[in-house]
This record gives C-alpha cells, sequence and structure tokens, in this order.
C-alpha cells in the first residue's frame, strides 16, 4: 500500500491501546496516512478507568510540534487531549510557527469512565485561543455543553450549540450524539453556510473506548487526502460505526473499538 499523506497527532497516550494517541496511530496508519505524533501527557488506564496523568512539559510538546513538522510538514494536524492552560499556549505558538490551516480539534475534557481529564482554565484557553485556529472542532455533548454554557437535550439544542460554537471562531463544527440516549445518533456538521445531519443507528455495545480520538483522527486522514470536509466526515462516521460493529470484545470495560476494518471502507468508497 502506498503511503497517501501525512497527518500530526498532538495528544496523550492511552496505556489501554484503546483512545489517544495509539488511537489515531491506529486509524491514521489503517486508513492510509503517515502518523507523526507530539505526545502531551502519558495516562495509565485500562478500559474501567483511568489510573494516572503524568503531564509532559509546554516546551517539549512544542520541541515535538516543532522538531518534526521543520523536517516533515504534515497536510493535517490532529490535536486531542491538551490539559492545561499553558500546554495550550505552547500548542498554539506552535502552531503559529508551522502555518498549517487544517487542523482538526477534538476538545477531549473527560474520559469514558467520568474521569475529569482538563482543568477549568484550559477549558477557557480552549475558547479564546485554540478554538479560533481550528478548521473543524469536534466536541461531544457534555464537551459543547462545558464550552457553551447550555445543556442539550435535544436535536434543536445541538443545532444552537453548533453555532456557538462557530462564533467562538472554528470554521467549521460536528457535534457528535454518542451520548445521548436514543436509538438513532445523529452528529451534525455545521458552518456558516450548510448544516448536515448524519444520522444512524446505535449500535448495542459498551465497547466504545475512543470513538471520539478515532473519528477526529480519520477525519484528519480524509482532510489529508484532499477528499472535502463534508465527505471526510461521512467517511470518518462510517469507519467509526464499523469499528464498534466489528469491536473485539476486549477488556472488563468499555472495549476499544475495531480500527482494522479500513479494507471495507476502501472497497466501498474508492
Ligand atoms: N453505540 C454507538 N453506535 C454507533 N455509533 C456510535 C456509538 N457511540 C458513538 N458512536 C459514534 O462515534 C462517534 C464518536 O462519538 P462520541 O459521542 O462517542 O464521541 P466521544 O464521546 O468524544 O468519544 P470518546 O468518549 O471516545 O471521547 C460519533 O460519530 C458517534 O455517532
Ligand atoms: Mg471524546
Amino acid at each position: 500500500m502506498k503511503i497517501k499523506s501525512k497527518v500530526l497527532i498532538i495528544a496523550g497516550s492511552d496505556s489501554s491501546g484503546g483512545a489517544g494517541i495509539q488511537a489515531d496511530i491506529k486509524t491514521v496508519t489503517a486508513l492510509g496516512g503517515y502518523a507523526m505524533t507530539a505526545i502531551t501527557a502519558v495516562t495509565a488506564q485500562n478500559t474501567k478507568g483511568v489510573k494516572t496523568v503524568i503531564p509532559i512539559k509546554p516546551k517539549e510538546i512544542k520541541k515535538q510540534i516543532l522538531y518534526t513538522c521543520k523536517d516533515i510538514k504534515p497536510d493535517t494536524i490532529k490535536i486531542g487531549m491538551l490539559h492545561s492552560t499553558q500546554v495550550i499556549n505552547s500548542v498554539v505558538k506552535a502552531l503559529n510557527k508551522i502555518k498549517i490551516t487544517k487542523i482538526v480539534l477534538d476538545p477531549v475534557m473527560v474520559a469514558k469512565g467520568g474521569t475529569r481529564l482538563v482543568s477549568q482554565s484550559a477549558i477557557m484557553t480552549l475558547k479564546n485561543f485554540l478554538i479560533k485556529k481550528t478548521y473543524l472542532i469536534t466536541p461531544n455533548i457534555p464537551e459543547a455543553e462545558v464550552l457553551t454554557n447550555m445543556k442539550i437535550k435535544n436535536l434543536r439544542d445541538m443545532i444552537y450549540a453548533a453555532k456557538i460554537l462557530l462564533n467562538f471562531g472554528a470554521k467549521n463544527v460536528l457535534l457528535k450524539g454518542g451520548h445521548k440516549k436514543s436509538k438513532y445518533i445523529e452528529d451534525i456538521l455545521l458552518n456558516k453556510k450548510e448544516i448536515k445531519i448524519f444520522k444512524n443507528k446505535k449500535i448495542k455495545t459498551r465497547n466504545t473506548h475512543g470513538t471520539g480520538c478515532t473519528l477526529s483522527s480519520s477525519i484528519a486522514t480524509f482532510l489529508s487526502c484532499g477528499k472535502p470536509l463534508k465527505k471526510s466526515c461521512e467517511l470518518g462516521i462510517k469507519y467509526v460505526n464499523q469499528a464498534i460493529g466489528s469491536n473485539p470484545n476486549y477488556g472488563k470495560g468499555h472495549g476499544p473499538i475495531n480500527h482494522l476494518n479500513s479494507i471495507i471502507i476502501k472497497k466501498k468508497f474508492k
């Protein structure tokens, strides 16, 4: 298989391999991209929860981004967990230097087991500085609630919250509906010109560890090889859906999904 494009991932490590930088690398690779990384934190976790989070120094995170990009320029950047104000500031500084505009931000705040991963002031910095730089932001419902200070109960609320996020300066918003308790999941893509709703049947499983990381990385990969945004989101959602559907059922908690299902997607969407 020939490598199609390059993606830089800025995110935390998940020792259990289902989410974080491990999920990101698997996704980019499975979809034919070349993955590079800047690690922001090292977590000890399994499918049942997070034990510890060891932050990497902001200076070191910035160095990983700048030194890597100086040599191999990424086509897109995917940003995951940034746990502190200092980290966000140093990532913003690095991004200003490398001038890549296709940035996908997954504003990770809480792990699937409920552990809060970032500080309150980090959320403010994200809102005031980083969101403005993003091409696409992909919050889930609880994250969108924190960022917009509103409660999201239905599709109308989701659209309203997405509009607020656009006003923060993101070019596009994909608000994920995975947390809604319903038979169908609606993910909504919104920008100044249009709204697109992706509707899928909710798969009955507790094995959804890393769905959000995987989705943002897959969209970043599709974007990196030149696919338009709407198509990239459609393909990314499909990839995650198939990955959930074929999950290996590992672990005693929220198990990982199957990142190796790209073969099916390739045949279908060539
Ligand atoms: N049970 C499910 N069946 C089908 N699709 C799902 C299911 N759960 C999540 N998804 C899809 O997975 C993608 C990620 O959404 P989700 O809301 O789970 O993100 P997230 O909460 O950020 O995930 P994470 O907890 O891994 O960070 C979305 O496209 C969503 O529709
Ligand atoms: Mg998430």
